[in-house]
C-alpha cells in the first residue's frame, strides 16, 4: 500500500496547509524558550531543529507516521540481522562492524562478532607495524565509490590526529591523470597499495590496480611485487587470481554495503594514519550512536527526529535538495561521501515491491565547507527561487586554534542560519530576503575520532530512518549497472576493428567515432 494512503501521511499533508501561513520567526515569537523543545543532545552531539518551520503538532504527526510505518520494527530487524536488503535477500549489518567484542549477534545462523574482531585484530597488527617499522612510509588506497570516500574523508577530517610521516593518497578515478599524479610523488621502494574493492571486478580499481602493479615493476626492476599490495575484499577469489597472498587479503562481507564499510578493513588507511586506538574510538563513537539510535524514546531519538524533519521538508513542504555546510576545513570530503550514502540509498523510484513511488524520495545533496560556501553558492540559498533546508554543521572546540579564527567561523555559521530564518525587509526588491528558510544545526564538542564516529552514524540512521518512511530498500543500487554496462559495449565499439553499432544512435556513434580519430572534426 502506498504511503500516500496512510491516514498519517494526509495528516501532515492538511497540517502543511495549515502551516502555510506560519513563518520560522513566528514560530519563535510564540514561544520563545522554542530551542529546548526542538533540540536533543547526546553525548556531545547536539541536533538544533528548532529553525524548521515545524511546530510540537508536526513532530507530533510525524511521530505517528514513523509508527505507521512500523519504523522501530524495520531499525530492531537491522539490528537483529534480518534480511532487510530484500532485492539482494541480505542482512545489513554495519552496526555490527562497530560492536564490542563481548557481544554476539547471529546473522544466519552464525556469530559475526568473532570474525569482525579476528579482522580488527589483523588491522592492529598491520597498523601498528607500519607505524613502529616505516617499511612503508606511502600508503595508496586504490578504490572508488564507498571503498575510497569514506576512509579518505575520515582521514581528512581527523589529519591532526595522523602520523605525518606516513603519506597516504587516495586513487579512484580511471583517468589516468589520477594514478600518474600520484606515481609522481611516491616512492616504490617504500609504497603499500590496498586494492579496496568489495567485488574485485570494478573496472576502475582493477585498471588502476594494474597500471600500479606495472609501474612498480618498472621502478623496482623485478617481477614479484606483491609485497607491495594488501587487497581488501569480499571476493577472496578474484583477490588470489590478482597475485595477492591470502594472508594479505582483508575481508569484507556481503552483509556490509560498499557506502556503509568504512567501519571494516576498508577503513585500514584510517587505521594506520590516525593509530588503531584512535579507529576503535571512532568504532566506539559509532556504536554509542547506535546504542542511542536503539534505545532513545522517538521523541529524543536523533536519528529519528533528523530523518523526520527531512521527511517534512522533502514530502510536505516540497524541497527537493538539501546543502551540507560543515563549517569546519577537516570536513571538506564529508559532501562527496554523504552524497554517496543517501543519495545512492534513497535515490530510488520504487518501492519495496517494486511499485513506482508516488512520492518523492531522496533529496540532491550537494555542499562546500563554511565559510567557503557563503562565497559561491549561498547567494542561491538566501534569495533563489528554490528553498534549500541546510545542514550547518562544526566543532566547538577547532583542531588547530589560532587568534579568533574559530569565533569568526562559527559566529558566520551561526549568523547564516539566522539570516536565512528572518531575512531583511528592503524597498529595493534586490537586497530584500524573504526569510523563512529552514536549517538544522548540529554542534560537536570536538572533532575527534569519538565524536565523528558518532556524528557519521547519525546520518547512516537518518537515511535509514527515511528510507523506512518512503518504503524503499536503500541497501541496494541497481541504478549504478546499466550505465557499466553501456561503457563496456561503448568501449567495444570504440576498440573494435569491426563496430557492432546495433542499438546506438547517431549521437552516440559520432561521439565515439570523436574518440577514435581523437578529433572532433
Ligand atoms: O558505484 C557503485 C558501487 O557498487 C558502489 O556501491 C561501491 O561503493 C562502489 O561501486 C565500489 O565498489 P567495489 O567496492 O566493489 O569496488
Amino acid at each position: 500500500m502506498s504511503r500516500t494512503l496512510l491516514n498519517e501521511w494526509n495528516a501532515l499533508q492538511s497540517h502543511a496547509l495549515d502551516m502555510q501561513e506560519t513563518s520560522i520567526s513566528r514560530l519563535f515569537d510564540k514561544n520563545p524558550e522554542r530551542f529546548d523543545k526542538f533540540h536533543v543532545a547526546h553525548n556531545g552531539l547536539l541536533l538544533d531543529y528548532s529553525k524548521t518551520r515545524a511546530s510540537e503538532e508536526t513532530m507530533h504527526k510525524l511521530l505517528d507516521l514513523a509508527r505507521a510505518c512500523d519504523l522501530e520494527i524495520w531499525r530492531d530487524n537491522m539490528f537483529k540481522g534480518v534480511h532487510i536488503n530484500n532485492t539482494e535477500d541480505r542482512p545489513v549489518l554495519h552496526t555490527a562492524l562497530r560492536m564490542p567484542e563481548s557481544e554476539e549477534l547471529m546473522a544466519d545462523g552464525i556469530n559475526i562478532i568473532p570474525q569482525i574482531h579476528d579482522v580488527l585484530a589483523r588491522i592492529k597488527i598491520l597498523s601498528d607495524d607500519i607505524r613502529k617499522n616505516k617499511k612503508y612510509t606511502h600508503i595508496v588506497n586504490l578504490g572508488i565509490g564507498g571503498s575510497d570516500l569514506g576512509p579518505k574523508m575520515v582521514c581528512e577530517a581527523l589529519k591532526t590526529f595522523s602520523d605525518r610521516e606516513i603519506k597516504l593518497y587516495f586513487v579512484s578515478n580511471v583517468d589516468s591523470s589520477d594514478l600518474a599524479e600520484t606515481l609522481r610523488k611516491i616512492e616504490p621502494e617504500k609504497t603499500l597499495f590496498l586494492i579496496t574493492s568489495k567485488s574485485f571486478t570494478t573496472q576502475e580499481t582493477m585498471a588502476n590496480a594494474h597500471s600500479a602493479r606495472k609501474w612498480l615493476r618498472e621502478k623496482l626492476e623485478y617481477e614479484d611485487v606483491s609485497e607491495h599490495f594488501i587487497a581488501v575484499s569480499a571476493n577472496t577469489d578474484e583477490a588470489q587470481n590478482f597475485g595477492i597472498a591470502p594472508d594479505k587479503i582483508y575481508p569484507m562481507w556481503d552483509w556490509v554495503g560498499g557506502r556503509y564499510s568504512l567501519w571494516s578493513a576498508v577503513g585500514l588507511p584510517i587505521s594506520i594514519a590516525l593509530g588503531f586506538e584512535n579507529f576503535r574510538k571512532l568504532l566506539d563513537g559509532a556504536h554509542d550512536m547506535d546504542m542511542h539510535f536503539l534505545q532513545a524514546p522517538l521523541e529524543k531519538n536523533m536519528p529519528i527526529l533528523f530523518g523526520l524533519i527531512g521527511i517534512w521538508h522533502r514530502n510536505f513542504q516540497n524541497h527537493n535538495a538539501v546543502t551540507i555546510a560543515a563549517y569546519d576545513e577537516s570536513l571538506k570530503a564529508l559532501t562527496s561521501y554523504l552524497q554517496q550514502l543517501d543519495m545512492e540509498s534513497n535515490g530510488k523510484q520504487v518501492d519495496r515491491q517494486g511499485n513506482p513511488l508516488d512520492y518523492d524520495s531522496g533529496p540532491i545533496i550537494f555542499g562546500k565547507p563554511g565559510t567557503n560556501g557563503q562565497h559561491a553558492y549561498f547567494q542561491s540559498i538566501h534569495q533563489g527561487t528554490s528553498i534549500i533546508p541546510c545542514e550547518f554543521i562544526a566543532a566547538l572546540n577547532s583542531q588547530q586554534p589560532m587568534g579568533n579564527h574559530h569565533d569568526l567561523l562559527l559566529s558566520n555559521m551561526i549568523g547564516q542560519a539566522k539570516a536565512l530564518m528572518d531575512g531583511k525587509e528592503d524597498d529595493d526588491p534586490h537586497k530584500m530576503f524573504t526569510g523563512n528558510r529552514p536549517s538544522v544545526t548540529i554542534l560537536t564538542d570536538e572533532l575527534d575520532p569519538y565524536h565523528l564516529g558518532m556524528l557519521l552514524a547519525l546520518y547512516e540512521h537518518k537515511i535509514f530512518v527515511q528510507g523506512i518512511i518512503w518504503n524503499i530498500n536503500s541497501f541496494d543500487q541497481w541504478g549504478v549497472q546499466l550505465g557499466k554496462v553501456l561503457a563496456k559495449h561503448v568501449l567495444d565499439n570504440m576498440e573494435s576493428e569491426t563496430p557492432d553499432t546495433q542499438n546506438l544512435d547517431s549521437s552516440t556513434i559520432s561521439l565515439i567515432n570523436c574518440v577514435k580519430k581523437s578529433s572532433v572534426s
